[in-house]
């Protein structure tokens, strides 16, 4: 006994779990975003949204570092990224050097930006340590492209979540008109598909499933029906350290 004396529940979660990540990828409205974070909220584990890592990068190659060519500008906002995923009451926040960036981060800009920057290797390099020291402290959640391919291949269980290209559209339409954002559908369906398919087929680090990766179809599928495809998957490789969940 004695080491344990006087921890919380919280802290001796984090115990069992440190080191451990959940690799969750898939392309944009696959569903994959809302997904990490129900499961991090589960397991209290820390949670990461890589592809807000790329808007990130996207948003100070847009608002803040205008100097030299594109590429040195890109490849130079990725690096002493100050960025974190933070929950405040019931909402994730995106801080970007101290500034809270979420919803200016989902601007149709930023996520164009987002796509080009990240098929540039300097970058992806760049945010490989990020997201490879973030996963070392506790256990973590990490959703994106190419956690499960390039960040954590190592991890013992990985998740690929997809849709079908017109359920993904539909859904972005959905969140834009919740948010209140107008749009013009055409345009949004064409960036959607180009985006798409510069993520696929990028040379560096492109969106696939990995090979071991469980892959989840969304299609049809609520947030919370994935939820326990997800958490059957979990228990049966992690056992008791997810036993609460
Ligand atoms: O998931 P998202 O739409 O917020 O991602 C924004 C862009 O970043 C997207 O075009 C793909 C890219 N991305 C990536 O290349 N690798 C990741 N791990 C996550 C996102």
């Amino acid at each position: 006994m004695g080491a344990e004396k006087g921890l919380g529940l919280k802290e001796k979660s984090s115990r069992k779990s440190a080191g451990i990540v959940i690799p969750i990828d898939g392309p944009a409205g696959s569903g994959k975003s809302t997904a990490a974070k129900r499961i991090a909220e589960r397991l209290d584990f820390d949670y990461l949204e890589s592809g807000a890592l790329y808007r990130a990068v996207g948003y100070r190659v847009l608002r803040k570092n205008q100097e030299g060519d594109f590429e040195n500008r890109a490849v130079d906002s990725a690096r002493d990224l100050r960025f974190e995923c933070r929950k405040e009451g019931s909402v994730w926040r995106n801080i970007l050097d101290g500034e809270d960036v979420t919803d200016a981060l989902r601007d149709e800009e930023i996520s164009d930006m987002a796509s080009r920057v990240s098929a540039i290797p300097g970058v992806r390099a760049a945010l490989l340590d990020f997201q490879r020291n973030f996963g070392r402290k506790r256990g973590a959640v990490i959703d994106g492209r190419d956690i499960g391919t390039v960040v954590f291949p190592e991890a013992r269980l990985k998740f690929f979540l997809d849709a079908d290209i017109e359920v993904r559209i539909q859904r972005r339409f959905a969140e834009l008109k919740a948010r209140g954002v107008s749009f013009d559908t055409d345009r949004l369906r064409e960036d959607l598909k180009r985006r798409d398919e510069r993520d696929r087929h990028r040379s560096s680090a492109p969106l696939r499933k990995a090979e071991d990766a469980v892959e989840i179809k969304t299609n049809n599928m609520g947030v919370d029906q994935v939820l326990e495809v997800m958490l059957e998957k979990l228990r049966l490789v992690y056992g008791e350290v997810i036993e609460d969940a």
